[in-house]
């Protein structure tokens, strides 16, 4: 008789035992493993400095390790030359922290960004415009393509990175602290466009935040397609799993319950209950 079996869910990022020193410091990233499979959502808290940036940048190839392997899509990139990353990297996206747009550049060529520089993805000029367009749009900010960042507040340049971020329709989305500094409702916009983002393209992502309501978002509400808003659903109806750094070392990894119930003095920190709020 066949035994059929469930594949597991696809590994997209693994960290196997990470770590990461500048120079002769004390180590940024100390033994790190996590392994994040197709359709998860992480959220990832965790002090200034503890480094969560880091780990984002690692992840990208952008800082090599010191000691460990890192994966993407199941396949060991930690010795792989920049020129052998391209092919992978155009299939993650990254919104750096602080937004980090080109201010000489127009909203339209820094979103068409990643579709020149990732060489492996060729698309002709025609092609490019309506991506660059489909992204803004998706971001409501198609007016602004002649723009330059400068011109923007805050909130519009994070959405425009999230736009450039999402632009190559990488299947995997980092984000690095999308809310930092920004007022509570336009932090909540930029947070329902990453949950939308998550459900209409089915993408998995990692989230940097110090906000524990941007953690509770994600992990409650999903983008209902046919009204256009944040459903709650519960933490049966996403697969979100918390992660939290301190000075390095990945010393929580688990689901808002867990979190919630874990009664280490550090991890509290992080943790406010929620309340639901109307998305
Ligand atoms: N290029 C670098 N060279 C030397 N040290 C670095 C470099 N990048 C980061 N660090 C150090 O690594 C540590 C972790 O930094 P990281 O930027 O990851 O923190 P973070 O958790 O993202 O903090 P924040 O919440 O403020 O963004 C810090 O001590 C920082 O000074
Ligand atoms: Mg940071």
């Amino acid at each position: 008789m066949a035994i059929t079996t469930m594949p597991d869910k696809a590994s997209l990022l693994r960290f196997e035992n990470i770590s990461v020193a500048f120079d002769a410091d004390a180590p940024v990233l100390n033994d790190v493993s996590f392994d994040v499979r197709r359709g998860e959502t992480r959220i990832i808290l965790g002090a200034a400095g503890s480094g969560k940036t880091v780990l984002l940048k690692t992840a990208m190839g952008l800082i090599r390790p010191t000691s460990g392997r890192v994966f993407l899509f199941d396949e060991d990139v930690t010795d792989k030359s920049e020129h052998d990353l391209f092919g992978i990297r155009a299939r993650v996206g990254m919104l750096f922290q602080e937004s980090a747009l080109f201010d000489s550049m127009t909203v339209a060529q820094n979103v068409a960004y990643p579709l020149l520089n990732q060489k492996t993805i060729v698309m002709d000029r025609e092609k490019m415009e309506p991506a660059v367009r489909n992204s803004l749009r998706f971001v409501e900010l198609e007016h602004t393509m002649e723009k330059h960042p400068s011109e923007l507040s805050g909130g519009m340049r994070r959405r425009v990175a999230i736009a450039r971020a999402v632009v190559t329709e990488p299947p995997l989305l980092l984000y690095d602290s999308p809310t930092a500094g920004l007022d509570p409702i336009t932090a909540h916009t930029i947070m329902a466009l990453i949950v939308k983002e998550r459900d209409a393209n089915n993408t998995t992502a990692l989230v940097v935040t110090h906000r524990y309501q941007d953690g509770n978002l994600v992990a409650n509400f999903r983008y209902n397609p046919n009204s256009g808003h944040l459903d709650p659903v519960g933490q049966e109806g996403t697969n979100t799993i918390f992660m939290v750094m301190k000075e390095g070392r990945l010393v929580f990894e688990g689901s808002q319950d867990e979190l919630e119930a874990c009664t280490d003095a550090y991890v509290v920190k992080f943790v406010k209950k929620p309340q639901l709020e109307a998305a």
